[in-house]
C-alpha cells in the first residue's frame, strides 16, 4: 500500500530525466503546479523543445550525470526510455532521500512514489481533482476514465454547498420532447450542479425524480389555455433565485429557442447581470415527426420546412406540398389552420399527420389530408401535446400506402389502428390511424 498525498510544488525544483513524448503530459502537470522544472536528456521531442525555447523549463542537453543532477530537487520524475538510466536515477534519488516517480508507461519497479491517474471535475465551487492510485496503471486509467464519464454525464451531485450572492447562474436547458434519454449530456451535467430546477410541463420530468432531496424543484408547467405561472413571474423567479447566489436550471421541453420563450428568459436574466447559458435541445418540431417515421425533409420530396405556431393565425408559407409545414400548439385551431392553407393554395389532398405525445409510450398518429384532417382529428379526439405535419413527406410514414389503399373512402370517418416500430427505441408503438 502507498499513501496518496498531494504535493505543493509551487516554486520548488523538480528534475525530469528523459525528454521523449511520454514525459510531456507530466511536464505540463508540473508546470500547472508551478514547479521549477529542470530536464536532463541528450535529445528531446518537439513539445519539450518548445517549452525549453520559451524558457518554461530548463533543459540540460546531455546524458544523466548522477546524484549531482538531483541536488536540491524536491521530486524526481524519471522516463528516459533507457532502463539503466532510469534505474540509476531512481536509486540516486533514494540515496538523497528525494521521492522519485516513473512517468506512466515506463517501468516503476525502483521508483519510491507513484503518480496517480487524474481527472478534474469542474463544480460551481471550483475545480476538484480526482486521483486514482493503483499498482496496476491500466486499471487506474480505466477507473479514472469511468469516473470522468460519470462526472461528464451528470451522474455525480456537484451542487454548491452554500449559495453566495453574486455567484448565481441560470442555464436554459432544452430537455427534448419529453423522454429523459433525449436530454443532452451538457443538460444533465448542469442538472447535477443546480440548486433549483424550474421545470416545464413538457420537459423530461422523469429526471426530476432522480434529483437529490436538497434540490428545489419549482413546477411552472403550463397547460394550454391555463397559464398557471405567467411568463413574467417565471422570469422574476429565475432572476430572484440567481441573485440569491443559486445555480438555476430552467428545464424546458424541446429546444429553448423554438417557440419556447427562451429568448425572453435570457434577456430578463441578463438585464440583472446574471450569467446565462443556453443549452440547445432536441426540438419536437423535428423529433416528433421523426418518431412517426416522417422526415421533415427528404431528397426529391421536400427541400425545406417551416415551423410555426398553430396557436395564432398562420403566416404565409410556401404553397407547394414539397415544402413541409410543422405546426406546434396546433390542435385547438387545426380546422382553421387547414382552411387557411387551403385558401392559400395548398391542394385538399395534401397529406397531414397529427402526432400526439410523440416519443412517449402512448404516442398516437392520426393521418389525413388538408381536406379531412380536422374531421379525422375530431373522430379520434386528438389532444395536446401534438405536432401537426403537413406536406408530401407524410407519405413517407411507414404504412402510409397500406392505410390509403386498404381503407375504403366510405369508411373515411372511421378510426382504425395500426402500429409500427420506433427506430429510436426498437420497440413497438401503438398508433391509431384514421382515414
Ligand atoms: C410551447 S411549444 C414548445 C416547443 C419546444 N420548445 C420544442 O422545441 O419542442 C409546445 C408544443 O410543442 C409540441 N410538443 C412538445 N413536445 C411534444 C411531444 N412529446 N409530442 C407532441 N408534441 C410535442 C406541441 O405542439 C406543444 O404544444
Amino acid at each position: 500500500m502507498t499513501l496518496p498525498v498531494g504535493l505543493d510544488l509551487d516554486g520548488r525544483r523538480v528534475v525530469v530525466v528523459g525528454g521523449g513524448p511520454t514525459v510531456v503530459p507530466v511536464v505540463h502537470d508540473l508546470l500547472a503546479a508551478r514547479a521549477l522544472v529542470d530536464l536532463v536528456a541528450p535529445w528531446v521531442c518537439e513539445d519539450v523543445a518548445a517549452l525549453a525555447v520559451r524558457d518554461e523549463i530548463g533543459w540540460h542537453g546531455r546524458e544523466y550525470a548522477g546524484c549531482t543532477d538531483l541536488l536540491d530537487a524536491w521530486l524526481v520524475v524519471v522516463g528516459s526510455d533507457d532502463v539503466t538510466t532510469d534505474t540509476a536515477a531512481h536509486t540516486d534519488a533514494e540515496r538523497l532521500r528525494t521521492w522519485s516517480v516513473a512517468v506512466p508507461g515506463t517501468s516503476s519497479d525502483t521508483a519510491t512514489a507513484r503518480l496517480p491517474r487524474t481527472t478534474v471535475a469542474t463544480t460551481p465551487d471550483g475545480a476538484v481533482t480526482v486521483a486514482t492510485h493503483s499498482p496496476d496503471d491500466l486499471l487506474a486509467l480505466d477507473v479514472t476514465r469511468a469516473v470522468a464519464l460519470h462526472l461528464e454525464t451528470g451522474g455525480v451531485d456537484l451542487r454548491r454547498r452554500s449559495p453566495r450572492p453574486g455567484t448565481g447562474w441560470v442555464a436554459l436547458v432544452g430537455g427534448g420532447p419529453g423522454t429523459d434519454d433525449l436530454l443532452t449530456t451538457r443538460g444533465r451535467r448542469l442538472l447535477a450542479a443546480a440548486d433549483v430546477v424550474v421545470a416545464d410541463r413538457l420537459a423530461p420530468r422523469a429526471v426530476l425524480a432522480h434529483l437529490p432531496a436538497t434540490v428545489r424543484v419549482i413546477d411552472v408547467g403550463k397547460e394550454p389555455g391555463r397559464h398557471t405561472v405567467p411568463q413574467e413571474a417565471v422570469n422574476d423567479l429565475l432572476v430572484a433565485e440567481a441573485l440569491a447566489g443559486r445555480g438555476v436550471v430552467r428545464l424546458k421541453g424541446g429546444d429553448p429557442y423554438v417557440l419556447g420563450r427562451g429568448g425572453e428568459e435570457r434577456l430578463a436574466c441578463e438585464a440583472h447581470g446574471i450569467p446565462v447559458e443556453v443549452v440547445p435541445g432536441v426540438t419536437s418540431a423535428v423529433a416528433v415527426p421523426a418518431a412517426a417515421g416522417i422526415p421533415v425533409t427528404h431528397r426529391g420530396v421536400a427541400r425545406g420546412f417551416t415551423v410555426v405556431t398553430g396557436h395564432d393565425e398562420l403566416p404565409a408559407v410556401p404553397p407547394g406540398t414539397d415544402h413541409t409545414v410543422v405546426l406546434l400548439m396546433g390542435v385547438g385551431r387545426l380546422a382553421r389552420s387547414a382552411a387557411a392553407l387551403l385558401a392559400a393554395g395548398r391542394p385538399a389532398d395534401c397529406p397531414v399527420a397529427v402526432i400526439e405525445r410523440g416519443l412517449l409510450p402512448d404516442q398516437r398518429v392520426t393521418v389525413g389530408t388538408l381536406g379531412d384532417i380536422a374531421a379525422a382529428a375530431a373522430v379520434v379526439g386528438v389532444a395536446n401535446p401534438a405536432v401537426v405535419v403537413i406536406g408530401d413527406v407524410v407519405r413517407l410514414a411507414p404504412d402510409w400506402d397500406t392505410i390509403v389503399h386498404e381503407v375504403e373512402p366510405a369508411h373515411s370517418e372511421r378510426a382504425r389502428s395500426t402500429s409500427w416500430s420506433d427506430p429510436l427505441r426498437g420497440r413497438w408503438v401503438g398508433a391509431a390511424v384514421s382515414r
